[in-house]
């Protein structure tokens, strides 16, 4: 375990408490590969996943969102009436206006503050933690919550091979607040948005309205080319993101990549030479790929599990339909 007397780079602001919530119905493998002319062995060995977590009808974006966040209200020692921020990363909102946060921080009897959604897909909770803690640090916030939140099974077309297997839906959510050394390391993100349509809904909205037949909104994915970018580019970004905190892999406790694919996660640890001490996410097995969620429920499952504790520092890493990404090096609370 390491732990930096002085904090890692910058103004202090750092997670003070973490919560998720998972989808309640469990579909292992078996119950989806009849419609993708697939099976069990294929997608474990090509994803890593065994099971998946789908929402039910009752499970809607706004309440997985406010259950995760009074989960991380409760942990941090806050109360939603210091939460001046509330920052929802999402893409599965299926409304185009408003923005669910400030449903979402009514329903946590928050008191006015500033609340909004960010769309950057399965980069978008990193994202969010970097925006919370600028706000901290730029004295635009004092207690802010970030949630990543998806409802992907709104979005998934079942008989698509592409994508039925890997996406499901569930929340994280973390407080960021101040504290007295810096618990949040610089960001290394960005896009590409020469690839925008390696990962995208199916159709435009103006061409899913004036359809006859529903399913323009489903994602379809370009794969194999999602996976060479991932397995290629992001190690780069996450080494970056180590040097620009001033550590290396050996001061590394955890690393918590976006929940792809359980080959670009391996591929990943390959290329930044992590050594066998730093313990890796693998939520993705059980959980799927929840996009937005997935870095927060990762890291959720990895404190619960006991495989991060308090001090330890992680490496984040999340990428996705853009293309976007961010890293960044952060303290568990
Ligand atoms: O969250 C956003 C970021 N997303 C990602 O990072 C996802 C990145 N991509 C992936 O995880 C992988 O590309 C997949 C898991 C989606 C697919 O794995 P792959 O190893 O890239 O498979 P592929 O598309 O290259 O297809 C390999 C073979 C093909 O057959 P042939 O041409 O080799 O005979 C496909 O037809 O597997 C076949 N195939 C399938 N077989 C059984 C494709 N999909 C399936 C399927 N079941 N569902």
């Amino acid at each position: 375990m390491t732990r930096l007397a002085e904090g890692l780079p910058g103004s202090p602001a750092s997670i003070l408490g973490i919560g998720a919530y998972r989808g309640s119905q469990v579909v292992p493998n078996a119950d989806l590969v009849e419609a993708i002319d697939s099976s069990d062995e294929w997608i474990q060995q090509r994803s890593g996943i065994r099971e998946r977590r789908f929402a039910t009808p009752e499970e809607t974006v706004q309440l997985m969102s406010v259950r995760a966040c009074q989960e991380a209200l409760d942990n941090a020692g806050i109360d939603a009436r210091q939460v001046d921020a509330v920052i929802v990363a999402t893409i599965s909102h299926l409304m185009q206006l408003p923005a669910v946060a400030p449903a979402v921080a009514t329903e946590l009897g928050c008191d006015q503050p500033v609340a909004f959604d960010v769309s950057a897909a399965c980069a978008g909770f990193c994202h969010g933690v970097t925006l919370a803690a600028d706000m901290i640090r730029g004295g635009s916030a004092t207690y802010a919550l970030v949630v990543g939140v998806e409802r992907l099974t709104d979005m998934l077309d079942l008989e698509d091979r592409g994508t039925a297997f890997i996406f499901a839906d569930g929340a994280g959510a973390v407080v960021i607040g101040p504290t007295e050394t810096s618990g949040i390391g610089p960001v290394v993100w960005g896009s590409d948005g020469e690839h925008f349509d390696y990962i995208r809904q199916r159709e435009d909205w103006p061409d899913v309205l004036a359809a006859e037949q529903p399913g323009g909104h489903f994602i379809t994915m370009q794969g194999s080319a999602v996976f060479r970018w991932a397995s290629f580019s992001m190690a780069k970004v996450g080494l970056e993101a180590l040097d620009r905190s001033g550590i290396s892999v050996d001061d590394l406790d955890c690393f918590v990549p976006h929940q792809a694919n359980m080959r670009i996660t391996d591929a990943m640890a390959r290329a930044m030479k992590l050594p066998a001490s730093v313990k890796i996410a693998r939520d993705v097995a059980e959980q799927g790929n929840t996009s937005a969620a997935s870095v927060p429920l990762a890291l959720h499952r990895m404190v619960a599990d006991g495989d991060a504790v308090s001090g330890d520092l992680a490496l984040l890493i999340a990428f996705g339909a853009g293309l976007a990404y961010a890293a960044q090096v952060v303290v568990i609370p």
